[in-house]
């Protein structure tokens, strides 16, 4: 698949079947993860992968809320992403340059993974709103360390690709100047 064809069919699945998914298939999401560019390589992540049932139920009760993401109960494999401390010349250049490296780190290899997943025609769902200290506790991760993220995956229980809702193009690059002043 052309990569632009790759990142049309990435989409954010919210439903999934039953159908277990294979670790050999995460691990090559993991591999694409692993593959991906962070500030001096940095590499500031570790992924907890929750696939035994009864400990993904209860990650799971910790991502949801009375209002956001009922779906992640139908998800058969929830990745946890652990920020790692980054060495110090990546924390260095963060704090001079005020700017989180890490979470941007973060970021991209969450993207690699949900790309390779899509390639795989697994779902995922990045998720960013769900109890953090909760799913810390559950799964032994250090009071200390933070999880910016949590991806749900399986095989989706729709799988039509839905067209993207995004800003047309023209409204989101200039070459050579920013003319947006007052927008
Ligand atoms: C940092 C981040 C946090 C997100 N958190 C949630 C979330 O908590 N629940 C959810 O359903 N979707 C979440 N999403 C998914 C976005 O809503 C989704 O990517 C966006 O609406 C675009 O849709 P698409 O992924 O289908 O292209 C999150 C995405 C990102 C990148």
């Amino acid at each position: 698949m052309n990569f632009l064809d790759l990142a049309r069919r990435r989409q954010s699945d919210r439903g999934y079947t039953d159908r277990p998914v294979d670790r050999k298939a995460i691990e090559r999401c993991l591999e694409a993860a692993c593959l991906a560019p962070s500030a001096c390589n940095s590499q500031p992540w570790f992924f907890v992968v929750v696939d035994e049932p009864q400990l993904r139920a209860q990650v799971a009760s910790h991502c949801r809320d009375m209002v956001m993401n009922h779906f992640v109960d139908t998800a058969p494999v929830l990745v946890a992403v652990v920020a790692e401390t980054p060495p110090l010349i990546p924390r260095l250049a963060g704090h001079v340059k005020d700017k989180q490296y890490h979470l941007m780190d973060i970021g991209i290899a969450a993207e690699h993974f949900c790309l390779q997943a899509a390639e795989e025609h697994l779902g995922t769902c990045i998720i960013g709103w769900f109890n953090e200290k909760g799913v810390k506790e559950l799964l032994g991760i250090p009071k200390g360390k933070r999880v910016p993220l949590v991806i749900s995956v399986g095989h989706p229980k729709d799988s039509t690709v839905r067209a993207k809702v995004r800003k047309e193009l023209g409204e989101i690059f200039q070459y050579n100047g920013y003319a947006r002043h007052g927008v």
